[in-house]
């Protein structure tokens, strides 16, 4: 039965009225007498890539003064599995320099963002990023997003296999609507409108809400498959080819504080399927979400909480009904961490690739670090690609051996190669303040502070080099993934967060919440003890997040529902 639309949430209403996305955005783009847009356009918006965001550090200042908010917009690009050329990355470069706050920010699922460009700029900047043959069409909204892939490039057919998939997948799961063209592309109108368009996928209505896809390649998790909605896990057999792909659903991050039915979860193994069943497999999840997940409530719409809601049992029955397609048992496999080797490494071609670490993804000018000029001296030469890794950091990829000393000269002139301690080369932040209008506390321009405090107890202990994974962010909704790291950090209020521990350095197991409302020296004084212990009594091998379970500092972890269960701090057994 047709449920009431009554009872469906305002964004629907938005989305059916909007004739696939247009809305009044050409209006509103035009309307030169305020740097915003209608609200109803700010949620279209979001589907062709774009956040209208305001400079928060500049809210009170200007409410003061009566004056507009500082408005600009934030793009976010699509760059499905990471890979980039060298003349795209300068056409990047320079669409930041010229119309944004001439800073790159490598995001968590591998896209690039730029902040700041104020709506006069949109169009001309759009376009530009066209020219490189790029887009940002459904890099934001509910819609796919951009697939991540495992972007090593050193390895094997089967991770070159694993980026061709990825690409396939954000090809097949497009909107179609030619919105994005006309709005920003002055491309033409398809003659008689709205009534050409359709959205064999989508529909009308798009889905309930953002959909994000991976593509991981064991024993690599460096997408945090079970972070996602939807995720391919590669299954190598014997010489080197994918077998198949074993289908992970329903995992997710964001919740609410103080609201226990909303909460993240790690994503389950559905089954296996062959690499020509996987369109199928992914358009018939996507569908079954269109039309199962909950289009009341958004914060109990994402795939996460309908396979809560039905049971995974019919969910996978129902996908294979509309797909076609019968899905195995899931093959075994195994995961050894989420990060990324940073460095040079040899592929089995004969070229070599360097990984380097960006401080929580954004790359500026600094006085004494130069590191968007160094990006793109790099750019002006380089004959391979650039990689952006989930974890916000850059390969310079396919670098010829002859070509090797040129990039290391500009890496060491631009300082982009840093001496790191386990706990930084393992951090990242979301963007929070003063951008995002989510935030509840700063997360980008505080870990660097933070780590900095905390090497100083890891180095009175002898752990500066040990890897233990941390992860900030400024509010709930877990941009960087806070629940699925060792030391998560959740912005609570201006200053203070809360503290979750555990999750494991596989990305199966979520962290578990251990305390609230921690300021800067709580957060200290309650890691200090825990280092203390770890240094002293830790197995061969043993990482942070296991030792804490096994000393029970903390409890086992619950998934789903039972996340809120349990919780911190435990007496440890030392
Ligand atoms: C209810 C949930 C969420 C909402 C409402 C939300 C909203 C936002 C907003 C407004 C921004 C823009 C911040 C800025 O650039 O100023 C942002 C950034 C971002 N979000 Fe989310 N987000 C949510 C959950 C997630 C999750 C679970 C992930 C990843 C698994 C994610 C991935 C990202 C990424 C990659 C960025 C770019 C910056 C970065 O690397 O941190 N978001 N999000
Ligand atoms: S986690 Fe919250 S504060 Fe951080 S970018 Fe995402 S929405 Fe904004």
């Amino acid at each position: 039965m047709a449920k009431d639309t009554k009872d469906l949430s305002r964004n629907e209403a938005i989305k059916e009225a909007s004739a696939y996305l247009r809305g009044t955005l050409a209006e509103g783009v035009a309307d030169e007498i305020t740097g915003g847009i209608s609200e109803d356009d700010q949620q279209l918006v979001k589907f062709h890539g774009m956040y209208l965001q305001d400079d928060r550090d500049l809210r009170a200042e200007r409410s003061k003064k009566k004056m507009e908010k500082a408005f600009a917009f934030m793009l976010r690009v699509r760059i499905p599995g990471g890979v980039l050329t060298p003349a795209q990355w300068l056409a990047l470069d320079e669409v930041a320099r010229l119309y944004g706050n001439r800073t790159l920010r490598v995001t968590t699922r591998q896209t690039i963002q730029l902040h700041g460009v104020i709506k006069s700029n949109l169009k001309t900047t759009l376009k530009e990023i066209d020219q490189a043959a790029l887009d940002t069409l459904a890099a934001c909204g509910d819609v796919n997003r951009n697939v991540m892939c495992d972007p090593n490039p050193y390895q094997s057919r089967a991770h070159a296999a694993a980026q061709a998939l990825a690409k396939s997948v954000s090809e097949h799961l497009l909107p179609r609507t030619p919105a994005y063209r006309e709005i920003w592309l002055d491309g033409e109108k398809i003659a008689g409108g709205e009534e050409e368009v359709t959205e064999p996928i989508y529909g009308k209505t798009y889905l309930p809400r953002k959909f994000k896809i991976v593509v991981a390649v064991p024993p690599s998790n460096d997408v945090d498959v079970f972070a996602h909605d939807l995720g391919f896990i590669a299954i190598v057999d014997g010489d080197g080819e994918i077998g198949g792909w074993n289908v992970t659903v329903g995992g997710g991050m964001g919740m609410t504080h103080g609201e226990p039915d909303t909460y993240p979860r790690t994503a389950d193994v559905m089954g296996f399927c062959r690499t020509g069943d996987v369109l199928a497999v992914a358009e018939a999840v996507v569908t079954v979400q269109r039309d199962w997940g909950d289009r009341s409530n958004r914060k109990h719409a994402r795939l996460k909480y309908t396979i809560e809601d039905k049971g995974l049992d019919a969910f996978r029955a129902e996908v294979e009904r509309r797909g076609g397609v019968k899905l195995g048992a899931p093959k075994p496999f195994s995961f050894t961490s989420t990060g990324d080797r940073l460095g040079w490494t040899e592929g089995e071609d004969g070229n070599h690739h360097l990984t380097l670490f960006v401080e929580n993804g954004r790359i500026g000018n600094h006085p004494g670090a130069a590191h968007l000029d160094g990006y793109r001296k790099l750019a002006e030469s380089h004959k391979g690609d650039f990689r952006l890794t989930p974890n916000q950091n850059v390969i310079v990829a396919n670098v010829a051996p002859e070509e090797r000393p040129a990039v290391e000269a500009i890496v060491a002139e631009f300082g982009l190669d840093q001496n790191l301690s386990g706990l930084r080369r393992n951090s990242m932040a979301c963007v929070a303040l003063p951008t995002c209008g989510l935030a509840l506390a700063e997360s980008e321009r505080y870990l660097p502070d933070l780590i900095t405090a905390l090497e100083e107890r890891l180095e009175a202990h002898g752990l500066a080099q040990d890897d233990i994974v941390i992860r900030m962010t400024g509010c709930p909704n877990g941009c960087a993934r806070p629940y699925l790291s060792e030391i998560g950090l959740v912005g609570k209020g201006p200053g203070r967060y809360n503290l979750y521990l555990g999750g494991a350095v596989d990305g199966s197991r979520l962290s578990k919440l251990y305390a609230e409302d921690l300021e800067h020296e709580g957060i200290i004084k309650t890691l200090d003890p825990m280092f203390a212990a770890y240094a002293r009594f830790r197995g061969n091998g043993e990482p942070f997040s296991e030792f804490l379970l096994r000393m029970s500092f903390i409890a086992p972890t619950g998934n789903g529902r039972d996340f809120h269960a349990n919780t911190g701090p435990q007496q440890p057994v030392i």
